[in-house]
């Protein structure tokens, strides 16, 4: 179980916290002005961390049992295994975004800079979508939102059974808990009977998800985007892909709103040497 305390002398109620958290776990304690964690919702927490990474304050500290090492930010070190390192670990799933647009020339760079990952026998099978249209993108959105209420349903066994009515709900109280607002959403995709489209798509988008910080932009694997869009006909259709082709991975890309201050914890390191 996660267990997250809130420094609350040295919390400063910006709500923050409660912004990025991504299963409500924390909420506003309305009359104190501060956080809580609603111990409803504690069994959801999936140990992301960015509540302590993010808060302006440091005065979150969420810990769980096996977590490893935890890692400090270092500065002014130059290009070496602990500034790639740092780069790496500083990445994080962002899902709060401005409203700026991406400009097609950024997304542009990126893309050219990525199409050097490496693919199987070189076969470069990766095309990509890109989306740019909020409009377009909030449809997308709520016709993931209509399948997710077919599931609820009528597919009880579904994995994502016991998550979809907090995201549904959320999505029918104005949130968008499935795009997250993103101004830009990127899929990768290819021919649905090549066996290396998948895994080259994942490493291309693994690419983009490592290059776009450096250009000020913000990442998050979009799960809910790919599994609809693997499971639901209509979610597949709006994506209008090319005969012959699958989603094989979809990524929200935008500005982010919060800057995380630090690494968060993660599991310690899971090594058999011989
Ligand atoms: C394959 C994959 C699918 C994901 N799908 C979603 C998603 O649908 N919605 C979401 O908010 N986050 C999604 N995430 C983000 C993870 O929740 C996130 O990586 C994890 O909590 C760790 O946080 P971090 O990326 O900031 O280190 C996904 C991540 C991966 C790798």
């Amino acid at each position: 179980m996660t267990d997250i305390s809130i420094n609350i002398p040295l919390c400063s109620g910006c709500k923050t916290c409660t912004e990025v958290c991504p299963y409500f776990i924390l909420k506003m304690d309305e009359s104190a002005e501060k956080p809580t964690v609603d111990p409803l919702k504690i069994a959801n927490c999936c140990h992301c961390g960015h509540c302590e990474a993010v808060c302006p304050e440091g005065a979150i500290t969420v810990n769980y049992p096996g977590s490893g090492l935890v890692h400090g930010i270092t500065k002014n070190n130059p290009i070496t295994p602990a500034q790639i390192g740092q780069h790496l670990m500083m990445r994080r799933s962002i899902r709060d975004y401005t409203v700026e647009l991406v400009p097609e020339e950024t997304l542009r760079q990126i893309l050219e800079i990525i199409r050097y990952a490496p693919t199987g026998m070189n076969g470069q099978p990766v095309h990509w979508l890109v989306m740019r249209d909020p409009a377009e993108i909030h449809h997308l959105a709520g016709t993931i939102i209509e399948w997710g209420r077919d599931v609820v349903k009528n597919q009880p066994g579904h994995p994502l059974a016991s998550i979809l009515p907090m995201i549904i709900e959320a999505w029918d109280h104005g949130a968008d808990p499935v795009c997250h607002s993103a101004p830009c959403i990127v899929i990768a995709h290819g021919q649905k009977d090549n066996p290396n489209a998948f895994i080259d798509s994942v490493i291309a988008m693994t690419h983009f998800d490592l290059v776009a910080p450096s250009f000020d932009l913000g990442t998050c694997w979009a799960g809910f985007v790919q599994i609809a869009a693997d499971a639901s006909p209509e979610v597949f259709q709006a994506l209008h892909l090319p005969e012959g082709h699958r989603s094989q991975y979809a990524m929200l890309v935008g500005y982010p709103k919060f800057r995380f201050r630090r690494i968060p914890k993660r599991d310690a390191l899971k090594v058999t040497w011989r």
